[in-house]
Formats: C-alpha cells, structure tokens, sequence
C-alpha cells in the first residue's frame, strides 16, 4: 500500500512537470505564435459567392455571360445561385465569429454598383445597402472587412462598348467604381486591394480562354472568342496596372487622410525551383517568376517591367511613359500575395514565331517532378501539389527582391471533390486541409523570423464556393455546403481546428 502511494506521488509529480515543462518551453502553435496585430481571416469573391446575379438591380459581368456558354464550365455549373450569400450573410458572418476570425476577405461586384459599368449609368443604391449591410454585419461580429475592388468581374456593358480592360476607357470607369467604394465604405473599410489576381485574369481570360472573357489565338482554341493571345494579355495588364495606380492615387488624395486605410494589390504566384542546376533551369524560374508575379510587382515596386520581359517580348510588351513610371511606382502599402503550388521548371525553347502567346513567351516547362520526385504531395485539384515550404521561400523572395514591403498572404488552401457519393460524415472530415494550413503557418513563421513583413494570413476560401472553370468540382471550404439541400452548411472539422488555433488565451 504504502508502495502504491508512492508510485501515485511519483507519477503526480511527473504529470506535474510535464504540465509545467509544456506551459513554458512548449507554448502551444497558434495565434500567439504570430506577432501581435498578426490579421487571420479567409477569403471570398463576389461572383464565387453571392448568387443573386439578376437581383438587386445588378447588372450582368462577363462571368455571367461566360458562365452561360455551354462547355466553359464544369458540368455547365454557373454563379447565378453560388453560395447565395447576397441573402445568407448574416447566418454566414456568424460562422465567421464562432471560427474566431480576425478579418473577412470579400470583394465588390462592381456590376451591383454601377449596374451598366460606368458612373453615367447610375448609382444602384440597393447594391450599394448590401455592401452596407455586410460590412456592418462583420464589424458587429468583431471583424475587419478585408475589400477587394475587383475580382474579375467586369461590367459587360463595358466589354460590349470598347472590349474592357483591352481599352484604356476601362482606366475612368474603373477609378469611377473604386471612387464610389472608397466614399460609400471608407470610412468603415481599412484595408482595400485594388485587384486580385490579375495575373489570372489576363492569362487565362486573354491567353488561354480558360476564363471570362474567353478570348485567345485561334491556333490556341477554336472555341475561344478570338483574340491574340500573344498581345491581349500585355495589353490587359498594362490597363490594370494603370487603372490600379490612378485609384491608388485617388484614395491617398481624397480619402486616405481621413480614412486612414491602407490599399494595395493582390498577386498570385507559384514558387519555381529549376528542374536541374543548369544555368538554363535556373533562368528558366527566374523567366517563370518575372512572367507570373514580376509582371505586376516590378512596375509598381521599381516602375517597369522586369528586364526578362521587355527583352523578350520587344513592341508586344507596351511601354509606361515617364509620367506613367511615377505614378505606377510605389503605388501600394502592403502586397497581397496568394500562394498554392510549387513546380520544377526547366528551359524550353522558343515556339515557333507565327504561334506565339503569353505562356510560350515564358519559354518554361513547369511539372510536379523534380529528378523523377514529387516537389509536393499531389492534391485532387491536379494542377497543385502541396509543397509549404515554396510559401516561405515566395515569400523570401519578395522581401528580396521587392524592398521588404508589408505582406498579407492573401489567399492560401487545398481542396478536396465534390461527390454525391461521398457520405456528409465524411466529407467534413478534412485533416488534409488542417495539416495544409498548419503546416503553412510554420513556414509563414519561418518568414517572419527571417525579417520578412508578414502581417496576415487568409484561408482560400470561407466557404465551399463556384471556383470558375472547375464550377462546383473543388471543395476548398473550412464550411461545406450541401448543394444537393438547399445550400445549408455544416462545419468542416478545419473550422474547428482553426476556432482553436484562434482562440485568445483568457486571464
Ligand atoms: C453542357 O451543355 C451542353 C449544351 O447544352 C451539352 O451538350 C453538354 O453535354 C453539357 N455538359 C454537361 C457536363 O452537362
Ligand atoms: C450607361 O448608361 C448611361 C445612361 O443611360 C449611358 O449614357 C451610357 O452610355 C451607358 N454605358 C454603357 C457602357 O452602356
Ligand atoms: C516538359 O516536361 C514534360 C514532363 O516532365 C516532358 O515530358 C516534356 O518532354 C518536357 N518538354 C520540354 C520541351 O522540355
């Protein structure tokens, strides 16, 4: 007996110990890993999200139009319902706050503002009160609206009057737009980015045709509007660029000092290793980084393209004029940066000249090998592979190359399928993605510690969404939605980890 006291006393003390032992030197991952201020959130867009694509008094954008063409998307699934948080939101800010989220990540359909695109058509006050009302909603439930001026969905009335962002007339209608947001929402938003992911919006709506507004070469696709996707894609980014800096200007003049926002940018990029250690690789990732992400940081960080661009791609590349230089250069407080994948790059000749387009003008050939081995773990989206480290190394880079600014990594997720066949119980079960953003957050806190000016970090994506091409296919949601009864959403099991890894330690 008195034996068995003393192992009790003893295994006491150890336990003890151990509580003790983890309480100081092993303080649990989570928020308090992060500086203090450090903004956790997760993201949306207003055409992935909102539905409601007719009502209110919206006009239509070239996604309602391209979502509407037979064979664009997956299973011909479109926005006009998404995830209908246009009458949801409420139900849906509330998830948000039980998740313990900082901040909210949404962006402004510029068509349930302006329904025709331009200011001359009117003002739709009813788009106008559901921004209100949202924003208002998620300051009451604690968060920071996190805007996004644009995501991709331009007026149609402009690409049918001069063929959108391919027009400088796209310049006034957009700052027009963004004039409206700053003085509607401004004295309530704090943090604006101007676009997100032009890149995307470029390649793949101007190169590809993959996206709205579906234009390319012929030799590219006969199905596409045609285009010439190795033009239309420069041009559409050097107006994105300059509509991006002329609202930037705008905001800093009329609004920030009141307002006291912070604008910026959200570009996307992969990280790049070279497939072997020739000089040729190693170009090759420096070409594939320029072409992606230097294509928009360069000009508004140093005040041209990059050096590998301009040599390249001669009279096809425009040209900013010196007034144009200082206006674009240094147009940003903070860089958003939206990270998925990594890839092995290696040199690939030039096409042939009478077939050239933005991705040949790269001259890479990217894969998910690296000497036979994966550089990440494959994900059901077959395009990405999960590699987090690429995120710390990304983000290395831009605080090298770009003058260490302030980042918010704004988007960041993996997705698993939509089926009928999976059982719900089993498809809110997603260690994956637990493991996806934990294992990313080490790497973001690698970052920091090596100097780089991290200061926020958004999960792609709040809900289960319509991701464009892949229409309802990918599920990258902390929230499932059942889209089989009535769109009512159940907690995926990563919006309890995420609760937990958010949660403020109480004294
Ligand atoms: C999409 O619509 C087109 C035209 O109606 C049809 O031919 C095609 O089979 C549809 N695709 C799917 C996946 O339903
Ligand atoms: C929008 O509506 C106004 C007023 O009717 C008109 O003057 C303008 O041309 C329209 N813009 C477009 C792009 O259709
Ligand atoms: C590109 O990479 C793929 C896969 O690694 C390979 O099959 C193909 O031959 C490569 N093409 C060129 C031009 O190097």
């Amino acid at each position: 007996m008195g034996a068995g006291t003393g192992m009790a006393k003893r295994v006491l003390s150890v336990l003890l110990l151990a509580a003790l032992v983890c309480n100081v030197a092993y303080a649990k991952f989570g928020r308090n890993s992060f500086p203090e201020g450090f903004i956790f959130g997760t993201g949306s867009a207003s055409y992935q999200y909102e539905g409601a694509y007719k009502e209110g008094g919206k006009g239509p954008s070239v996604w309602d139009t391209f979502s509407h063409i037979p064979g664009k998307i997956k299973n011909n699934d479109t926005g006009d319902v998404a995830d209908d948080l246009y009458h949801r939101y409420k139900e849906d800010v509330k998830l948000l706050k039980d998740m313990n989220m900082d901040s909210f990540r949404f962006s402004i359909a510029w068509t349930r503002i302006l329904p025709n695109g331009s200011l001359s058509g009117g003002v739709n006050k009813e788009g106008v009160a559901f921004y209100n009302n949202l924003i208002n909603e998620v300051i009451a439930n604690g968060l920071k609206p996190f805007v996004t001026i644009f995501h991709w969905d331009t007026p149609q009335a402009l690409e049918s009057k001069y063929k959108g962002f391919l027009s400088e007339n796209i310049i006034k209608d957009y700052v027009d737009f963004a004039d409206v947001c700053f003085r509607e929402f401004g004295d309530r938003v704090k943090f604006w980015t101007t676009f997100n992911e032009p890149w995307t919006y470029a390649s793949q709506g101007y190169g590809t045709g993959a996206h709205a507004p579906g234009r390319c070469s012929p030799f590219i696709s006969k199905s596409c509007t045609p285009g010439d996707s190795s033009r239309e894609p420069y041009i559409v980014t050097h107006y994105i660029l300059l509509a991006h800096a002329e609202a930037v200007k705008l905001y800093r003049a009329k609004y920030k000092p009141y307002q006291h926002g912070q604008i910026g940018l959200t570009a996307v990029s992969h990280w790049f290793v070279p497939n072997t250690d020739s000089p040729a690789d190693v170009k090759a990732v420096k070409r594939s980084l320029d072409f992606m992400y230097g294509w928009f940081l360069d000009p508004i960080v140093h005040g041209e393209y990059p050096g590998t661009m301009r040599a390249y791609l001669g009279d096809r590349l425009p040209r900013f004029t010196p007034e144009e230089v200082s206006l674009v250069k240094g147009s940003y407080d903070f860089i958003g940066v939206n990270y998925y994948t990594t890839y092995s790059t290696s040199n690939k000749p030039p096409a042939n000249g009478l077939e050239l387009s933005y991705d040949g003008d790269i001259r890479a050939n990217t894969s998910g090998f690296r000497d036979g081995m994966l550089v990440g773990e494959p994900e059901f989206v077959p395009i990405f592979f999960n590699s987090p480290k690429g995120l710390r190394e990304l983000l290395l880079y831009t605080a090298r190359e770009y003058n260490n600014p302030v980042i918010y990594v704004t988007e960041n997720g993996i997705a698993e399928e939509n089926s009928k066949s999976i059982p719900l119980k089993n498809a809110l079960k997603d260690g994956h993605r637990i493991r996806f953003h934990s294992q990313h957050l080490q790497f973001v806190k690698h970052a920091i510690r090596n100097g780089v000016n991290v200061k926020g970090y958004f999960t792609w994506t709040f809900m289960d969404c319509f991701e464009w091409g892949d229409g309802y296919l990918d599920r990258f949601g902390l929230i499932f939605i059942d889209r089989l009864n009535g769109l009512k959403r159940y907690r995926k099991e990563s919006s309890y980890w995420i609760e937990n890894f958010l949660k403020r330690d109480k004294y």
